[in-house]
C-alpha cells in the first residue's frame, strides 16, 4: 500500500510496488478515462526551487487528468524562501494547504528534509546531485513498455555521471532487476559517485567503466544519455571543456543494435544531435509522456484513490 508514503530515494518503494505501479500506469494509458476524477476535490503543491519543465508540467498534467488541481510555484524568487523562510517552515505551510507536495531544490537532501516536516506525502523532483525517483519510475516505465520487460539488459549510462542524478537513481533501481550489466561512458572528471558503484557491486550487478562511446555501443539494449549539467560546475571553464564530450549522433548510432532504446531525462543541449530525433530507437520523446503515466499512477496511489 503506497497510500500516505513519501517517496524520496529509489529504494523506497520494494519491487513488488514499483511493479505495480507500472501495471497502473498502464492500464491508465490504454484507457485514459481510467481514475479519471479520482482526484476530486485534492490538491498538489508544486515546490519548485530549481527550473522544470517536464517534471513539474507532467505532475501538474497528471493531477489535472484525474479531477484534482495544483498550486505551488516555479520560481523560488516568487516565494517567501526569498525572504529568508526555512524550508521547514514552507513545507508546514504547504502541507497544511494541499494533500501531496511534489518539490525540487537544489540540495542534496532537502526533499527528505522536507519529508519529516510535512503531514502529507512528500514526492522528490529533484534534489541537487542525488536523487530524481520519479524520473526513474518514467524511466523503468519507458524501458518495460519499449523491451516487454526489465532483465536481460546491458544498459549504458552516458555523459555526465557524477552530477546527473536521474543516473544515480536509475541506476541504483536497476540493481534489484534480474541479469543488468551496466557500462559507464563518461570524463574521468565526470565518473559515477563511489556511493552508486558501491550499491551496484552489492547487489553483483556487473559494471564497466570507460571512456570510449563507439567501442561500447554495439553491446548496449539500452543508452542513457545526459546533459552535462553546467548548474553543479564550481567553474564556467570546467564546463566548457566537458560539455561536448560525448556527442550520440547518426554515425556512432549506425554502431548500435537495432532493437537499442535510446533514452535522455531531458532537456538536452548538444549531446544528442537533431538528426538522431527521427531514429526509431530514439525514445526520448516518448519517454517524457511514459512520465505523466508514471505519476498519474504515483499520486492516486499515494493519495489512495488507486
Ligand atoms: N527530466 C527532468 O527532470 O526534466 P525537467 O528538468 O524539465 O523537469
Amino acid at each position: 500500500m503506497l497510500k500516505g508514503r513519501s517517496l524520496i530515494e529509489p529504494g523506497d518503494f520494494s519491487l513488488e510496488e514499483t511493479e505495480a505501479l507500472f501495471d497502473l500506469a498502464e492500464k491508465i494509458e490504454a484507457d485514459e478515462n481510467h481514475l479519471r476524477e479520482s482526484c476530486r476535490g485534492r490538491l498538489l503543491a508544486t515546490l519548485f526551487f530549481e527550473p522544470s519543465t517536464r517534471t513539474r508540467l507532467s505532475f501538474e498534467a497528471a493531477m489535472l487528468r484525474l479531477g484534482g488541481n495544483c498550486l505551488g510555484f516555479a520560481d523560488p524568487g516568487s516565494s517567501s524562501a526569498s525572504k529568508g523562510e526555512s524550508l521547514a517552515d514552507t513545507v508546514r505551510m504547504a502541507a497544511s494547504y494541499a494533500d501531496v507536495i511534489v518539490m525540487r531544490s537544489p540540495k542534496e537532501g532537502a526533499a527528505l528534509l522536507a519529508s519529516r516536516y510535512s503531514g502529507v506525502p512528500v514526492l522528490n523532483a529533484g534534489d541537487g546531485g542525488h536523487h530524481h525517483p520519479t524520473q526513474t519510475l518514467t524511466d523503468l516505465l519507458t524501458i518495460r513498455r519499449l523491451r516487454g520487460e526489465i532483465r536481460d539488459l546491458t544498459v549504458g549510462f552516458c555523459g555526465d555521471l557524477k552530477f546527473g542524478r536521474t543516473v544515480h537513481s536509475l541506476a541504483k533501481a536497476l540493481a534489484g532487476y534480474k541479469n543488468v550489466r551496466v557500462v559507464c561512458v563518461s570524463p574521468e572528471e565526470l565518473v559515477i559517485p563511489e556511493y552508486i558503484a558501491m550499491a551496484l557491486k552489492k547487489r553483483n550487478v556487473e559494471f564497466v567503466e570507460t571512456r570510449n562511446l563507439e567501442e561500447a555501443m554495439p553491446e548496449l539494449d539500452v543508452l542513457y544519455m545526459t546533459r552535462v549539467q553546467k548548474e553543479r560546475f564550481f567553474n564556467e571553464e570546467d564546463y566548457i571543456r566537458l560539455k561536448d564530450a560525448f556527442v550520440l549522433n547518426a554515425e556512432k548510432m549506425a554502431l548500435g543494435k537495432s532493437d537499442l532504446v535510446v533514452l535522455h531525462p531531458l532537456p538536452r543541449v548538444n549531446e544528442i544531435a537533431v538528426e538522431v530525433d527521427s531514429d526509431p530507437r530514439a525514445a526520448y520523446f516518448k519517454q517524457a509522456k511514459y512520465g505523466m503515466y508514471a505519476r498519474m499512477a504515483l499520486l492516486s496511489s499515494v493519495l489512495g484513490v488507486a
